[in-house]
């Protein structure tokens, strides 16, 4: 098959998150499978130029009508990491992607409905007709409405879109003038509750919603979090158009790629490891350790990695810092930054906890440090307050550091503790899940876990180990995403 995946991110030249991981992942896993994957992304002025090989343009003054008039772009192509990628860089009037930052803008609804028109733009016009369009999130929620309602009449009637949801708190609320912009021009159809009408604001667009209705399969990135998305808040108000579209919908679980996340050949670590043989964990804790300028004593060291954000528990991260230093482990914790609030008390905070020999906090973004820790702390904490899958955790797992996360959407198909789910054998144990968003469900899931990492080394080594064999590959996923594309495609 022929599979384009249009999106915001791909690591590792663009990513903000887990959506990064997922659309590089899936890509180099349908390839592997034999089919012929291209992505097209933003071209952004801060991604990392760096990871991307022989770029060169491959379509120049795409012409994409816009406000009646056009905006002239020019298309630009070459391999991440293997992967070909196609590059949207509009050249006249106001270039959407030259912001210093991928999100975040006052018209980001206009950046990425600009994004998802050019994106259809230069698949028609360079005669590229893909079985399968793949779109992801609320940024590229306007594909398969423009595809369904205009494109098809321009020869694009064969393409059917797959529309995956990473994160249902991100909607794409918008106005009018994205009708107007894009060329959608009968305003009253579109705010209609069964089509793009906000379920909320009657006065609003949602481009998420577009998605959902228009896409020919719909699903979230967790079979948890696709029951939660219907039937809790975290559908945040989306969970009545997901019922009515309940016949395509459904929830597949992420992967990570083994061969960016193995610590047996990651380059970012200075000593590889395996299940087979864990003595480079050891030594990466102590590089870890050195890098941060932490004590080297007889401890366990929990790490939290992650966006400083709402959604992953703030409350809770905050009492993991203070609860491990108060039991005598060490802490480390890499965040980066996005609502300033929030953001704030990291900032506060940092200087009086990195004077502690036990603490360390870095607040930005770093790859690199990231493989570190991951590869270093011996536990990681996910005290998510929703989780539509989580990567974190599952890295922990391949790495061998043990998760200790709330019960919430991923999370829950990710990682087992015994103590809360009795079908599962003590072997198929791999971590420690808490359910309620107080202190001390928190502190009871790190004290069972440092318990046992001081008074049972054998018992925790052995919790690592079978954490370690846990399968979270593309693999299965990968052949999932193969069989919905087969049952859609014409
Ligand atoms: P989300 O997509 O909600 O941010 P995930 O757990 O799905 O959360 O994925 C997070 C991804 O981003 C992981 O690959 C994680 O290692 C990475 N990551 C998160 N924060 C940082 C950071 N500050 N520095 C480096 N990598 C980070
Ligand atoms: C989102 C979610 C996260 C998920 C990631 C990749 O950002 O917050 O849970 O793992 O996307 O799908």
């Amino acid at each position: 098959m022929y599979i384009v995946q249009i999106a915001s991110e791909c690591a590792p030249v663009i990513k903000a998150g887990g959506l990064g991981d997922v659309v590089y992942g899936l890509s180099r896993e349908l390839e592997v499978r034999g089919h012929c994957v291209e992505l097209i992304l933003p071209m952004y002025d801060c991604m990392r130029y760096d990871h991307v090989w022989g770029l060169h343009e491959a379509y120049r003054d795409l012409s994409v009508p816009w406000y009646g008039g056009a905006v002239h772009c020019n298309v630009f192509c070459g391999w991440v990491h293997g992967q070909l990628c196609f590059f949207i860089q509009p050249n006249s009037g106001d270039n959407f992607f030259n912001r210093g930052h991928y999100y975040g803008a006052t018209d980001d609804h206009m950046r990425f409905a600009f994004f998802s028109k050019a994106a259809l733009e230069f698949l028609l016009r360079s005669n590229k007709r893909p079985d399968i369009l793949h779109c992801h999130d609320w940024q590229t929620g306007l594909v398969p409405v423009l595809l369904y309602e205009m494109y098809q009449y321009h020869g694009m009637g064969r393409q059917r879109v797959v529309y995956t949801i990473h994160n249902f708190k991100h909607q794409g609320i918008a106005g009018a003038n994205v009708l107007w912009a894009t060329g959608l021009n009968r305003e009253s159809y579109y705010f209609h509750y069964d089509r793009l009408l906000d379920n909320f604001n009657p006065f609003a667009l949602n481009l998420m919603k577009g998605g959902i209705v228009y896409a020919n399969y719909v699903n979230t990135v967790s079979p948890h979090h696709a029951w939660e998305a219907r039937y809790e808040t975290v559908g945040y108000g989306l969970g009545h158009t997901l019922e009515i579209h309940q016949g395509k919908f459904g929830g597949i679980l992420n992967g990570i790629d083994y061969n960016v996340w193995n610590p047996e050949k990651d380059d970012y670590i200075p000593h590889p490891y395996s299940v087979n043989d864990l003595s480079g964990k050891a030594l990466n804790k102590k590089a870890l350790r050195e890098r941060l300028l932490l004590r080297d004593v007889d401890r366990p060291l929990i790490a939290f990695i992650g966006r400083l954000d709402e959604q992953k528990g703030m409350h809770l991260v905050h009492h993991a810092i203070y609860h491990a230093l108060n039991k005598n482990a060490q802490f480390v914790l890499l965040g980066s930054a996005t609502e300033p609030g929030i953001n704030s008390w990291f900032w506060h905070e940092k200087h009086f906890l990195n004077s502690n020999p036990d603490c360390h906090l870095e607040l930005g973004f770093n790859e690199e440090l990231a493989h570190l820790i991951y590869a270093g702390a011996d536990m990681i904490v996910v005290p998510s307050n929703y989780e539509p899958c989580g990567l974190t955790q599952v890295i922990g797992l391949q790495y061998g550091t043990v998760p200790i996360v709330r019960g919430v959407g991923g999370l829950v198909n990710t990682v087992f503790d015994r103590d809360f789910d009795p079908e599962k054998t003590p072997e198929e144990r791999n971590g420690y899940v808490f359910y309620q968003t107080d202190n001390h469900a928190l502190e009871s899931a790190m004290n069972r876990a440092m318990g046992l990492w001081t008074d049972y080394p054998k018992e925790f080594q052995k919790l690592v180990m079978q954490g370690m064999a846990y399968d979270y590959s593309w693999n299965y996923p990968g052949e999932q995403y193969q069989g919905v594309y087969e049952m859609v495609r014409c």
